[in-house]
């Protein structure tokens, strides 16, 4: 009998650049993912793909340096594998429906779907998240925070997920019936192993040895940081996790005009004092925002390029590279074929 595993990609409705903070991220899983199909068995994963260049061939007693293997592709499987340590092999196929380079976690999902395939502990969805989140910063090199993986594994159909990075508390947030999240491409790849996602991050921490924790400070504390570029990283952070509050709790209550003025300030945060935003991505949110039916629109993701998630209306015409639109999807599942 053969195996089935499937991680989904996502989207982020608001808390970006916070979860490596020990932040409040509410992203939810979208409906594009990473199929594995195959069996279990063997000394090895080997994988072949309908998407991606080569074969991975991994030896179950795992390969000295995942970064350093060939395609690139196989370093995610491969990391996954060194964390996961599972008895069985597997030889399979990957299937994906996500467009890599589009700040919808293409490469969280591909982890997930080794590590579930692998058989990784799914009762605990942060420990297997864990695992798949060390492995990309193995794999790539990128100091990634664990929202991605977390709700690729976590996520629950109609529902988004309020991640506290700090206790990794999860609570699933209801997604109004009357509304839809649209994702559009800005047409700009984005590429994340590029040095400035690790820069924030560095810029984060020294804003935190200037007042201590982030995440306990308030947009008020940050007032008093000299350097003027820490100053507004840390705004960024502290302001963004108001707003992962405020919009969980708009969401809750149905306020959809409130949410959508939550998405444009969490936009200008983000192009103003994270600067991660792009001429591209300003446009494309300007545009959207004045369409009827649109609540709101923001960069979503780490920026740099990638997409744009937009609330609104169901069934709310929008013009543009439309990747996806939808209600929240589940997380990740295994079954037998
Ligand atoms: C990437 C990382 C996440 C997170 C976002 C920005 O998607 O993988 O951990 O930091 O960027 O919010």
């Amino acid at each position: 009998m053969g195996l089935r595993a499937w991680a989904p990609g996502r989207v982020n409705l608001i808390g970006d650049h916070t979860d490596y903070m020990g932040g409040l991220v509410l992203p939810m899983a979208i409906g594009l993912g990473t199929e594995i199909t195959g069996d279990r068995g063997g000394n090895w994963v080997m994988l072949g793909s309908d998407g991606f260049d080569g074969v991975a061939e991994i030896p179950l007693a795992g390969v000295a340096d995942p970064a350093a293997i060939e395609p690139p592709w196989a370093r995610y499987v491969a990391a996954v594998v060194d964390e996961v340590r599972p008895r069985d092999g597997l030889v399979g196929m990957v299937h994906s429906t996500l467009p890599a380079g589009s700040g919808l976690a293409s490469s969280a999902a591909l982890e997930v779907a080794v590590a579930t395939a692998l058989g990784a502990d799914r009762v605990n969805p942060v420990r297997a998240a864990r695992a798949c989140q060390r492995a990309e910063e193995r794999a790539v090199g990128v100091p990634c925070g664990i929202m991605d993986q977390l709700v690729s594994l976590a996520a629950v159909e109609g529902m988004a997920l309020r991640i506290d990075c700090d206790t990794l508390q999860l609570e699933h947030v209801a997604f109004p019936d009357d509304a839809e999240i649209v994702v559009i491409h800005s047409g700009q790849h984005r590429e994340l192993s590029g040095s400035a996602y690790a820069e924030r991050r560095a810029e984060c921490e020294a804003a935190e040895q200037v007042i201590g924790r982030l995440r306990e400070a308030s947009p008020l504390d940050v007032e008093v940081i000299d350097d003027p570029v820490l100053r507004r990283r840390a705004r960024h952070v502290t302001t963004e996790n108001e707003r992962v509050d405020a919009l969980a709790s708009a969401l809750a209550k149905g306020q959809l005009g409130y949410a959508g003025e939550l998405l444009a300030a969490s936009h200008a945060s983000m192009r103003d004092d994270f600067e991660v935003s792009t001429p591209a991505l300003d446009q494309l949110v300007g545009t959207v925002r004045g369409v009827p039916g649109v609540y709101g629109a923001r960069v979503t993701g780490a920026g740099f390029g990638g997409c744009v998630v937009v609330l609104c209306k169901p069934k709310t015409r929008i013009n543009g590279p439309v990747v996806w639109r939808g209600r929240p999807a589940p997380g990740a599942s295994l079954s037998t074929i």
